[in-house]
């Protein structure tokens, strides 16, 4: 790792923004590099950590990143200008809900708000190509989804169900193949298009 890509990572730690965790983000990287993707969206760019990862595994990459706080947005695009990445990374300084497009991309990592989980996956899947992944993060939510009556915060409680209810959507959705790694990191789930006639 580089070190501004690591004072970017101790900044954003110090500061309470949430990035992804190092084992998370060793995953999709990974994973990036086995399907060879190279049109990436990202929903939930903070402060572009996990875009200027995935930007610098190949500079054939393109990302595109959605970002609604105004703060995040400008720290993005300083952190990204610092790289020399701006040419691969865009970021989109608007409301996913917002956010309209017809580019088809080959991974989408969907990184914002948990409790929305289930309409971003269906916004964007139009926009997944036939070959293409969604990957999920937080789908452990911190341990939370094992111990949820006992969580005291009622807000909380219920975006953790909501995470829960949408682990049991994925599963059941006859569209989908899933495959969920609670074990790694803060729990990821990983989605593709099944198969016809599987
Ligand atoms: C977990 S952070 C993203 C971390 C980043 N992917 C990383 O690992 O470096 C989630 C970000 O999504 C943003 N976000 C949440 N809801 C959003 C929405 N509806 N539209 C755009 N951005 C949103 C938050 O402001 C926050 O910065």
């Amino acid at each position: 790792m580089s070190l501004e890509i690591e004072n970017i990572k101790e900044k954003a730690l110090k500061e309470g923004v949430p990035i992804i965790k190092d084992e998370g983000l060793a995953f999709l990287l990974n994973l990036i590099r086995e399907r060879n993707c190279k049109d990436i969206l990202e929903l939930g760019t903070a402060v572009g950590y996990s875009a200027i990862h995935m930007a610098k595994l190949d500079k054939d990459i393109r990302i595109d990143t959605i970002e609604k706080v105004k703060e995040m947005y400008e720290q993005a695009v300083a952190n990204i200008e610092k790289e020399g990445l701006e040419k691969q990374i865009t970021v989109h300084f608007c409301p996913i809900e917002e956010y309209e497009t017809d580019k088809m991309y080959d991974l989408i990592f969907v990184d914002a708000a948990k409790a929305q989980y289930g309409r971003y996956m269906e916004k964007f899947l139009p926009n997944l190509q036939k070959d293409g992944v969604m990957v999920f993060d937080n789908m452990i939510f911190h341990g939370l989804i094992y111990d949820v009556e006992n969580i005291t915060s009622r807000n909380l409680r219920n975006l953790v169900r909501k995470i829960i209810k949408f682990r049991e959507f994925v599963h059941n959705d006859e569209r989908f193949d899933i495959m969920l790694f609670d074990n790694i990191g803060d729990g990821i789930l990983v989605l593709t298009w099944r198969k016809s006639g599987t």
